[in-house]
């Protein structure tokens, strides 16, 4: 079984992959785009990070594509994706797991000023703000998938007043974010949520509400963002992701004081396990047998 391993992944990195997918998957021979290049015919399986548009045309046996990544929005984006051909996204406990960490960590230094305390050490100043229970502070997560539906569960049993809500579910959106002091962006990357995080978005907001981004930098029209958070109007955005990442030295985000930013970190694949859950996959592709954790190219998720 010849697999295509390809996308956004270091050279040092490449070999972990290969090491782990090897060990997972010893039946398997592992190729690169370049030794795919030589026999495209030979290929039946690609397992992709992210990768760059064009990496998956022109292989007609293709059966299975399996995501190294838990969102395919690249993907789906590439116009040359195999039309037909099943598309895996990872769904990894390890990496809900890591999520879910991200956003409580997030959610708790929010609510007791913890980012604020931080600027202030570097200012040399010695002062207390007021501190509120977690009851009192009120979190919507956007998104009820496996990511923000187990972020909600973990805030939620912090004590936080947690709401989830996705495109079909939950309140409108306005009356959500109108009762919301923290929200947190965990949603796919469609047509439908492309820039949701915009003016008008921000503007239901309560005066002094923060803003988490841990889904694509595509959810959020940054200059609206910036422009709530230069106000004071917000007070604070923890951003992960972004429209160009890395993020372009010289981006406001970099030095913002009121922007806690992280290199798209917030939940890695781990190789250990996501290796196991995609070969779990490529052995079912190969043997007939029903697939896991399946894109709807039409849903974009
Ligand atoms: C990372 O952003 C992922 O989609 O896994």
């Amino acid at each position: 079984m010849n697999v295509l391993l390809c996308g956004d992944i270091g050279a040092a990195d490449f070999g972990a992959w290969q090491q782990a997918l090897q060990a997972a998957l010893p039946e398997a021979r592992w190729l690169d785009l370049a030794a795919a290049r030589a026999d495209p015919a030979a290929v039946v399986a690609a397992v992709v990070a992210n990768p760059l548009p064009g990496s998956l045309a022109g292989r007609p046996n293709l059966r299975l594509i399996q995501s190294l990544w838990a969102g395919v929005d690249r993907l789906l984006a590439d116009a040359t994706l195999p039309p037909g051909v099943p598309l895996a996204r990872m769904v990894d406990p390890a990496m809900t797991a890591a999520m879910a960490e991200t956003a409580l960590w997030a959610t708790l230094a929010l609510h007791r000023g913890f980012f604020a305390y931080a600027q202030r050490q570097r200012e040399g100043r010695w002062r207390v703000h007021a501190q509120r229970r977690a009851d009192e502070v009120r979190v919507s997560v956007l998104g009820r998938g496996q990511l923000g539906s187990e972020a909600a569960r973990r805030i939620a049993q912090q004590g936080y007043r947690t709401r989830a809500w996705s495109l079909r579910e939950g309140p409108p959106l306005a009356s959500l974010l109108a009762e919301t002091d923290i929200v947190i962006n965990l949603l796919p990357l469609t047509p439908a949520t492309r820039g949701l995080i915009d003016a008008g978005f921000l503007a239901v907001l309560p005066p002094q509400a923060s803003v988490v981004n841990l889904a694509r930098g595509g959810h959020v029209v940054d200059a609206d963002l910036l422009a709530a958070l230069d106000s004071g109007r917000l007070r604070h955005a923890v951003l992960d992701v972004f429209h160009t990442e890395p993020l372009p030295a010289g981006h406001a985000f970099w030095q913002h004081p009121r922007v806690m930013l992280l290199p798209h970190a917030a939940a890695l694949t781990d190789p250990r396990s996501a290796a196991l859950i995609a070969a779990a996959n490529l052995r079912a592709a190969r043997d007939g047998l029903p697939l896991s954790n399946l894109v709807d190219r039409a849903k974009g998720y």
